[in-house]
């Protein structure tokens, strides 16, 4: 991204939600965006994911121009690259749990049912994919969107305050589960959040204030691959 902008006009004024982000994300660099609230975070990761477009500036994926205003190609654009783990799980709950991830694969045109069941494993779950989302509990439904966000092998993966509901015990173990998924799979990832307990997850720690990025730093393999 470069002098990448997305202004808001309101009737109040302009919102200046992100106002010059410049960066470059490498493959297999896992991010920790922080931020306080109101600062551009959720933004952010929607331009990143072409959710939304950028009112000015450029953002090049793997050396394409992101397509933007256009929801035909940003939809391609998010199927072919993009997993994304929900705040609120965001589960199908009249599909099972491995219906819920083959769902994803389908979408993405890369249906693989050997994958889904070694996920599930990955994550701990295989003895739950037969079961709905509402007869498990939160923190396993939090790794059932784990396994879901990486199922199609998106190239980058994001998550918007992914532990904001969860306990810190459980948030600790979703995170883990999380980094072990990507470094395993050499996942690049972007998590979006407000916690600073997140950092030790992170290959970099990127800090943005009132739209742009305030620090940008390497914190090399992250204190949970070094204690292995
Ligand atoms: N649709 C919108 N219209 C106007 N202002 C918005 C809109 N979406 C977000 N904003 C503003 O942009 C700023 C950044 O919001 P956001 O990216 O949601 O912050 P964060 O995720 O860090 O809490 C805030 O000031 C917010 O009020
Ligand atoms: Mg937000």
């Amino acid at each position: 991204m470069s002098n990448l902008k997305r202004h808001y006009e309101t009737p109040a004024g302009v919102v200046k939600a992100l106002d010059g982000i410049d960066f470059e994300i490498h493959e297999g660099e896992r991010v920790i965006l922080l931020g306080p609230s109101g600062s551009g975070k959720t933004t952010l990761l929607n331009c990143l994911s072409a959710l939304d477009s950028p009112t000015d500036g450029s953002y090049f994926f793997q050396g394409e121009e992101v397509p933007r205003n256009h929801s035909e190609k940003m939809t391609s654009f998010r199927r072919e690259n993009i997993g994304y783990v929900f705040q609120f799980f965001n589960l199908l709950q009249d599909l099972t749990v491995m219906e819920n991830i083959l769902l994803i694969q389908e979408l993405a045109g890369k249906k693989d049912s050997a994958r889904a069941e070694q996920l599930l494993e990955l994550v701990g779950l295989e003895s739950e994919k037969g079961r709905f989302p509402g007869e498990i509990s939160g923190g396993q439904q939090q790794r059932v969107a784990i396994a879901r966000s990486i199922a199609k092998r998106p190239t980058l993966l994001l998550g918007d305050e992914l532990t904001g509901n969860l306990d810190t015990e459980t948030s600790q173990k979703v995170m883990e589960v999380l980094v072990d998924a990507c470094s395993k799979e050499n996942i690049t990832a972007v998590f979006v959040t407000h916690d600073e307990s997140l950092v030790q997850y992170a290959t970099r720690v990127i800090r943005i204030d009132s739209g742009r990025i305030v620090s940008d730093e390497n914190t090399g393999i992250s204190a949970i691959l070094e204690e292995e």
